[in-house]
């Protein structure tokens, strides 16, 4: 990608310069480049069409043409035109990107055409008025096309009303009730460094208090909102406030999703909401605001939510540590230092890791191989044991990580950071440390043992949806964008209640992207067109790479209107959310923003 970008401009300088200057290396020089774009972009066609359609269809032959006519009329101004042409292409696959339209490919085509025809020294003025007027014409023909032609998300049709969608009151039969009363409230922290934080807490605390229930029980959350009204940095988009909890890899009835604007209001300061689902999926798991999420997580709004078996669980070591960052310092759990703990030689450990940052953390255990038993909830099937290996975690994503205590010092390490965790045998005294940051990337796709799953790649699907994610201009705004729209312009996917499902998504961009749909876990068919060799991966958050394509199914099993987003909130409060619907329900909300 990069590679063709320089190409480009070097096509568009040689051009350009060959307008000014009367140089025959020069000319030379600029069709070899342009025969070189040719041949990147044939070599990028080789990782998937999505890469290279705009390139294909517009950008390239334009190119190519005008190069054509600049060969033959061999003037300035046809120089010039080429140069422009050749710009044309990393400009549009910057601000445009995916997926190249008649009316952006109009808007180019007279960009490129009018622009030579104005900065060229061309003899007749009229005929040069004449030009600049057709052109400008075409522009505001495409520019009007472009807007009438918007798509919008439609999620108030249906008959099913979304708020009908709540949990149950009541537990299985021998499961408990367990109630949590969650207040937002904004406070000032103190970490164990002694640093302090203004922060967005539940109960006066960050993270806020971890919640635990065991399948089979009812999970009652009341959230009380004390004081979180508008944004910190008083942002006018802020001050819409409020907060809500969203149960993070849970897959709750709709209702209980904390969607504000979709599944409900923003609880605003003096009110509240109540919660209720049941425990029904052990693992790790976590909660957080989804009204302004991106600033609300990033203050502080978030905890774990851990389900255990219905069995009493195994003697033990075992630790939730949600890892975030405070003012540029991780934060393991609730404290910003190593902490150290005793631990008896042959203990069972379990590190239940989330990762509530918009990028991914990698970590490690120094001192011992470790299993990553669970990723987003989900155990893994036959997980070997590894050293040595940098863990790389999604944002939003999960990893279980267990080891059995040694005879010598084990240490937690998190990359980028002085903060960790220590595992001492009685009399110890000094834990190991290491770069974890450099240690090669354990790669889910080929970790573990495969097992059999209720559908894979060679399945029949329902349905199949494709999703290109890239930056652009979308409306008014640089957006991070879905198929070329930001929300709520993206397209609404629809569902039906018991399809088989299949998302194809492409990261055209330059950041990652870590990929969340709510209500549902989904299976990983391939990334880059090849299958996991491991264990079955479920997955509710996972990096999009640049350049990658992934191919991942679930089963539309759980109704309802569901958010589908980056998570890295900050790219989604820019744009890359969308709605997946099933058919028939509708929302009774009109927030039309997705939090
Ligand atoms: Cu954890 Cu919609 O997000
Ligand atoms: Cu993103």
């Amino acid at each position: 990608m990069l590679l063709d970008l320089v190409v480009s401009v070097l096509a568009a300088g040689a051009w350009i310069a060959s307008a000014l200057v009367r140089n025959r290396l020069l000319v030379s020089f600029a069709i070899a480049a342009t025969a070189a774009r040719a041949v990147t972009v044939a070599l990028l066609a080789g990782s998937g069409w999505w890469f290279v359609q705009d390139k294909v269809t517009l950008t390239l032959p334009l190119l190519l043409a005008f190069a054509v006519v600049a060969m033959v009329r061999r003037t300035p101004t046809a120089y010039l035109a080429a140069g422009y042409a050749a710009l044309a292409g990393p400009v549009f696959t910057l601000l445009h990107g995916y997926p190249a339209t008649w009316t952006s490919g109009l808007i180019t085509v007279a960009l490129v055409g009018g622009g030579a025809t104005l900065t060229a020294r061309v003899r007749g003025a009229t005929r040069l008025r004449a030009a600049a007027v057709a052109s400008a014409t075409v522009l505001m023909v495409g520019v009007v096309l472009s807007f009438v032609a918007a798509p919008s998300a439609v999620d108030s049709f249906g008959t099913v009303s979304l708020s009908s969608l709540r949990g149950p009151d009541s537990p299985v039969p021998g499961g408990t009730v367990r109630r949590f009363d969650l207040t937002a409230r904004q406070a000032t922290v103190t970490l164990a460094s002694g640093a302090t934080v203004r922060a967005w807490t539940f109960n006066g605390q960050v993270p806020g208090p971890p919640l635990t229930a065991a399948v089979g029980d009812l999970v009652e959350v009341t959230l009380h909102n004390a004081d979180i009204a508008g944004g910190a940095d008083g942002r006018s988009a802020s001050s819409r406030g409020g907060v809500t909890l969203h149960w993070h890899g849970y897959d709750v009835p709709a209702a209980e999703d904390g969607v504000p604007g979709l599944t409900q209001d923003a609880v605003a300061p003096g009110q509240s909401f109540v919660y209720r689902f049941r425990a029904d999926r052990a693992g790790t798991y976590w909660y957080h605001t989804h009204e302004v999420s991106n600033e609300g997580v990033r203050m502080g709004l978030y905890g774990s939510l851990v389900v255990t078996g219905s069995a009493p669980s195994p003697a033990g070591v075992d630790l939730t540590l949600p890892l975030h960052t405070f003012n540029g310092s991780t934060v393991v759990g609730a404290s910003d230092v190593v902490e150290s703990r005793s631990v008896v030689p042959g203990t069972t450990v379990r590190l239940r890791l989330i990762n509530t940052d918009n990028t991914p953390r990698v970590v490690g255990v120094v001192g011992s191989p470790v299993r990553v038993a669970a990723v987003d909830g989900t155990d893994l099937n036959e997980p070997d044991p590894v050293e040595e290996a940098g863990l790389r975690i999604a944002a939003g994503g999960r990893y279980d990580v267990t080891f059995t205590m040694p005879d010598r010092p084990v240490a937690l390490r998190i990359a980028h950071s002085s903060s960790g965790l220590s595992f001492l045998p009685p009399g110890a005294s000094v834990a190991p440390s290491a770069d974890v940051g450099s240690w090669p990337v354990l790669d889910l796709l080929h970790y573990g043992h495969p097992a059999a799953t209720p559908f894979g790649a060679g399945s029949r699907f329902d349905r199949s949806f494709t999703l290109v994610l890239d930056r652009g201009l979308a409306g008014t705004s640089y957006a991070y964008t879905v198929n070329g729209d930001a929300f709520p312009d993206v397209p609404t996917e629809v569902v039906r209640q018991g399809d088989l499902v299949r998302f194809t998504i492409v990261n055209r961009s330059q950041d990652i992207h870590p990929w969340h749909l709510h209500g549902h876990r989904v299976l990983v068919l391939s990334r880059d067109g090849s299958a996991p060799t491991g264990s079955p991966l479920w997955l509710d958050t996972f990096d999009v790479r640049p350049g990658e394509v992934w191919q991942v199914a679930f089963r539309a099993d759980n109704p309802g209107i569901w958010m589908n987003h980056c998570h890295n909130l900050a790219h989604a409060d820019q744009g890359m959310v969308l709605h997946l619907a099933y058919e028939g329900v509708r929302s009774d909300f009109h927030g039309a923003h997705g939090g």
